[in-house]
């Protein structure tokens, strides 16, 4: 098979998994070991065999999850915007590093252009950007650049011998904080997890009280994150109020916008979800969540502190890369990143931000939270279901109603049945030890028919569990 004929077997497979992704089955589930023979995991390495190799893509498509299926209500992604996915296409096949303007001219300027984009969006101003790998690095690299930012011997003496730092998080923050509290030499013990209300929301007086316990303890609290938009019930951490914390303590206030902060992009849910972004010192927003971009694709700002993240993030003799001697003519996003080879995502997000438009996007988020509200009032009709906790935005957090003792096995048998049926595969989490399914609505098609279908089969097949 010449070159020719790989890429157009290629893009009519392609093709016809893009046409049929939202019919049938959201899954065909096999069990590990079933998978694991279908797959042939022990075939010939080195076949040189091109139907080989086409029998491979096949089998990994037929038994991958169909995430553009409306089934799927899982994850916070689906399955990808078309700009999006023609943009990691081209970026395989150009295969380069975005960590130089040498090796990525345009990616570079695609880069920097969707940044000031941002910055703008945010309400930044002196600020500097750069893509991640996604938020969990991006929470990590701004915790990071708090602590230098803090202190500013810690990136050549390191941590030993200074005082103890701390950093405050809701208590349903996203676990990458701790591994970021983890891999920092904060501590995890040092991760203060600050009390919610009962919309699941950060309170500030609850801030406060940890802030001045940890001080009169001889620490140091040097790091805030308010989470806009928690990963299981969608809170949002009441910013404004941190910034008038933040002006009494000097904390760095982080806003981790992985989920919600897509909010950012309509003005009206900006108003509703975001005052006071433009206080903080730094943000965090996934483009591969709401907005549809493919994974990965992330944003981490700063404010008011431009070439700070060369500055604590720059080590090491990186000459034979970054151009110093006069030719520099852009600044290499290598030297801020944590890694050294970069993926290209900034052409995807580019495509995407150019074919939708911001307006376009933002209507798409102001649309999900529609088709959320419809679902809380789906839940609220139906006898046979209820909401868990209250619904503040996007996330629906609900469970088939049975007698409390029996509830978390039921929803949990209900859930595994939805998924291996090939039905739908929705989240699941516990609040307060009760297990609840926590519908996302993420998908651009999606309707309110569809959501109706989804709540429709979670009754039918919750009936049928029924002793
Ligand atoms: C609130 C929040 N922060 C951070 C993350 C991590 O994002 P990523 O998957 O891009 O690392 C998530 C993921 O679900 C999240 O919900």
């Amino acid at each position: 098979m010449n070159e020719n004929e790989i890429f157009h077997r290629l893009l009519t497979v392609i093709e016809s998994y893009r046409a049929s992704q939202r019919d049938g089955k959201v899954v065909e589930y096999r069990s590990p070991d079933e998978l694991a023979k279908i797959l042939d995991l022990h075939g010939a390495e080195k076949n040189g065999d091109w139907d080989a190799i086409f029998d491979w893509v096949e089998k990994y498509l037929t038994y991958s999850v169909k995430t553009n299926h409306p089934g799927f209500v899982n994850r916070m992604w689906v399955g990808g915007n078309l700009p999006s996915v023609v943009g990691e296409i081209v970026a395989a096949v150009s295969n380069t590093s975005a960590c130089t303007f040498e090796s990525a001219p345009v990616s570079t300027l695609f880069e920097r252009y969707m940044i000031e984009q941002m910055l703008d969006i945010a309400g930044f101003v002196q600020g500097e950007g750069q893509m991640t790998t996604g938020s969990s690095n991006a929470n990590m690299i701004a915790m990071m650049t708090a602590r230098n930012v803090w202190n500013s011997t810690v990136k050549v003496d390191g941590l030993c011998g200074q005082k103890k730092l701390y950093a405050f998080v809701g208590a349903d923050s996203h676990y990458s904080m701790d591994k970021a509290a983890n891999i920092l030499g904060i501590g995890t013990g040092q991760l203060v997890k600050v009390d919610l209300n009962k919309n699941g929301e950060m309170i500030p007086a609850a801030l406060r009280r940890s802030l001045e316990a940890v001080i009169a303890d001889g620490g140091e609290p040097f790091f805030v994150a308010a989470t806009a938009g928690t990963t299981v019930r969608g809170a949002f951490d009441p910013i404004e109020a941190l910034v008038a914390l933040r002006k009494e303590f000097g904390f760095w206030l982080h806003v981790d916008g992985a989920w919600g902060g897509a909010s950012v992009l309509s003005p009206r849910l900006k108003g509703k979800y975001l005052a006071g972004l433009s206080d903080a010192d730094s943000f965090t927003c996934d483009f591969h969540k709401m907005l549809g971009a493919t994974l990965m694709c992330n944003i981490l700002l700063i404010n008011k502190r431009k070439n700070t993240f060369s500055t604590v993030l720059s080590a090491g003799d990186g000459s034979y890369l970054f151009r110093d001697e006069g030719v520099k003519e852009v600044e290499d996003f290598g030297t801020m990143s944590l890694q050294c080879g970069r993926r290209v995502d900034s052409l995807k997000w580019f495509l995407d931000w150019k074919f939708f438009g911001r307006e376009g996007l933002a209507r798409r988020v102001e649309h999900y939270l529609e088709l959320c509200e419809y679902a809380e009032s789906l839940v609220v009709k139906h006898a046979e279901l209820e909401l868990v906790v209250p619904r503040t935005s996007f996330n629906v957090c609900f469970r088939y109603k049975v007698a409390e003792k029996d509830a978390n096995n039921f929803n949990l048998a209900l859930r595994t049945a939805l998924h291996q049926g090939g039905i739908n595969l929705v989240g699941m989490a516990y609040i307060d030890g009760k297990m609840v399914m926590r519908l996302l609505v993420t998908n651009p098609e999606t309707t309110e028919v569809d959501v109706e279908n989804f709540f429709a089969r979670v009754i039918e097949i919750g009936n049928g569990l029924l002793p």
